[in-house]
């Protein structure tokens, strides 16, 4: 090894190794499903896929077969996408209503023709595993979590695991999706860190991620983050999963030049996304517990 390699091995950010984590958080969770069978309950998760997305395909084979590996029933309902929105409207409204299902999953996006505000308000909110329900993303926004959308909340956990402190930090969240930037802020702020929002239309990103000690990307843009953006010693946490033409997946961070100089950094893959999967079982087992009467319920 040179002796600038060396330097920069010594020097480089600890990674953060969701893999690792989800895998750890696995064995918990395939002892509390036990739990729930000796009582009489199998845990149940509803997997809606519609169309042909090949990205979408593959998350949900995971989704599935990590239900397996820790012993929650998968149900998956896949639709091509001439299905209606009456008719998807339907099958939600049966899903609502059988009582082997704890959790139900509608994989986004959904075709342009379906009305995606109204499938996921038609989600019963204590099956909502995926939190995107109204009632759900205001119990966040006062500050009650009943079902932490699934990346975000993994990425609390990582922060978490890794013992990094939050409370009156600067973050910096890079992307303001429904899905991850909004709920990444509303954690964050929950857990009293100072917070700003960035997005497509931020101007000279790099003048407020140099402030971020804490700095969470989900923009979808490959080496989005480069060194000089971010401050010597900060957290990088890399949301983007993106395939380039090679077929290389990468994140939204440079990550051989970013990690010589953060203190955390997590790879991808292998850094939130497995996370993302162990949430949803996370509260696929929470809404089978809430049934069960094993944990307070999630509605007055
Ligand atoms: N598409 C991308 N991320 C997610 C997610 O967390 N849940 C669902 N349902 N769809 C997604």
């Amino acid at each position: 090894m040179t002796s600038t390699a060396l330097k920069a091995e010594q020097t480089g950010a600890k990674l953060i190794d969701g893999k690792a984590v989800a895998l750890k958080m696995r064995e918990a969770q395939r002892a509390r499903v036990e739990a729930l069978q000796a009582t009489g309950v199998t845990p149940g998760l509803a997997v809606v896929l519609v169309g042909d997305d090949a990205a979408s395909s593959i998350y949900v084979s995971r989704k599935v077969k990590a239900c397996e590996a820790v012993g929650i029933k998968s149900i998956s309902h896949r639709h091509p996408s001439s299905i209606t929105n009456e008719e998807l409207l339907v099958l939600i409204g049966k899903l609502n209503a059988d009582p082997n299902v704890h959790g139900i999953l509608v994989q986004l996006p959904l075709p342009a023709h379906i009305d995606m505000a109204k499938v996921l308000e038609t989600i019963a909110p204590e099956k909502d595993v995926d939190g995107f329900h109204l009632y759900n993303v205001g119990a966040l926004v006062v500050g009650r979590q009943i079902f932490p959308p699934c990346t975000p909340y993994g990425v609390m956990h990582l922060l978490e695991y890794s013992d990094i402190p939050i409370e009156g930090r600067n973050v910096v969240v890079i992307g303001a999706s429904n899905i991850v930037g909004k709920p990444m802020a509303l954690m964050l702020m929950a857990r009293d860190a100072t917070v700003a929002i960035c997005h497509a239309k931020t101007r000279d990103l790099g003048q407020w991620t140099i402030l971020a000690d804490i700095l969470v990307v989900a923009a979808g843009v490959p080496n989005l983050i480069v060194p000089q953006m971010v401050k010597t010693g900060a957290v990088v946490i890399d949301v983007g999963i993106n395939r380039l033409p090679d077929g290389k997946i990468v994140g939204d961070v440079d990550f051989e030049g970013v990690r010589k100089k953060a203190s955390y950094i997590t790879p991808v893959p292998g850094g939130v996304g497995p996370m993302t999967i162990a949430m949803l079982l996370e509260n696929t087992i929470q809404s089978a517990e809430r049934k069960a009467g094993l944990r307070e319920p999630a509605h007055d």
